[in-house]
């Protein structure tokens, strides 16, 4: 596949990002237990990860600083993790070789993964492919890399933040309004992030696309920030986020025939 059109914008930006995620990155790396998304949600309220890994061959599509990678290699995986974005991936193998786990590092990204059919048994992307490629290239792609039977999880922005949230960062946290239109959502551009593309779906059109591409729906889990969470996201709020979902984690099974 050629490199996508919008691939060039996300990874300079990317770059620019790179040095503001080391030390959340460098806390990820050192906690024992996952936590995910905005809020920190734990490990066991979402269960992204089965508890032992061994003899897993997983693959993080969008791994950037590749803290989600640890926790899989943790747990006994055998654990790639790609990104295209060469100053996360600097941070990604700087503290794996402090941690001293064996985790492979390579720049890649999710719409055309170099690996043959059918090579892994598990795919996870945090906000990673999930946001930042298109869904339409990059799931017939994890269907590609995983074995039949093997897992897909990922967690990204719900519909309601391109719905709710304002143009603009320095207005505020996301409304109880609803600012865009649900139907046609895809191609996301916001005006404070020039070169910037992120995607979302609404439910039924993910949900069409899993099914067009062999994968079943184990579950869906929209995420539930806890009374009081906060977080050093200035787009979303606590409060808000205790109403309604901001992030969506999806688990999918590929089909054991297709
Ligand atoms: C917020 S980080 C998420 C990764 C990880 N959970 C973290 O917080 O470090 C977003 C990552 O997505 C990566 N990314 C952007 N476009 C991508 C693509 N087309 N395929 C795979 N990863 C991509 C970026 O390079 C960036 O490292």
């Amino acid at each position: 596949m050629t490199r996508p059109e919008y691939l060039d914008g996300n990874v300079a930006s990317w770059q620019r990002q790179a040095a503001d995620y080391v030390v959340p990155a460098e806390r990820g790396w050192t906690s024992i237990d996952p936590y995910w998304g905005i809020f920190g949600i734990e490990e066991t309220v979402v269960q992204m990860l089965p508890a032992d890994m061994s003899g897993l061959s997983c693959i993080e599509l969008g791994c950037g600083a590749g803290y989600v990678s640890a926790w899989m290699a943790r747990r006994g995986a055998q654990v790639v993790g790609i990104d295209p974005t060469p100053n996360q991936l600097a941070t990604a193998r700087r503290i794996c070789a402090e941690h001293g786990l064996d985790i492979e590092f390579r720049e890649g990204f999710a719409e055309a993964v170099e690996f043959p059919d059918a090579s892994f048994d598990f795919a996870i992307s945090e906000y990673g492919a999930a946001l930042w490629a298109d869904p339409y290239r990059w799931i017939p792609e994890a269907a590609r890399l995983l074995k039949p039977g093997g897992r897909l999880r990922f967690l990204t922005n719900s519909a309601f933040v391109p719905m709710c949230a304002p143009d603009l960062e320095a207005d505020g946290p996301m409304t109880d309004r609803l600012l865009r239109p649900y139907f046609g959502l895809h191609e996301t551009r916001w005006p404070d992030a020039p070169g910037e593309t992120e995607f979302h779906l609404t439910h039924g059109d993910w949900i069409s696309l899993f099914r067009g591409n062999g994968f079943d729906i184990e579950r869906l889990v929209e995420l539930q920030a806890p009374a009081g969470a906060t977080t050093a996201y200035t787009w979303a709020d606590g409060e808000w986020a205790h109403k309604w979902p901001v992030e969506d984690v999806w688990m999918l099974i590929r089909e054991p025939s297709s």
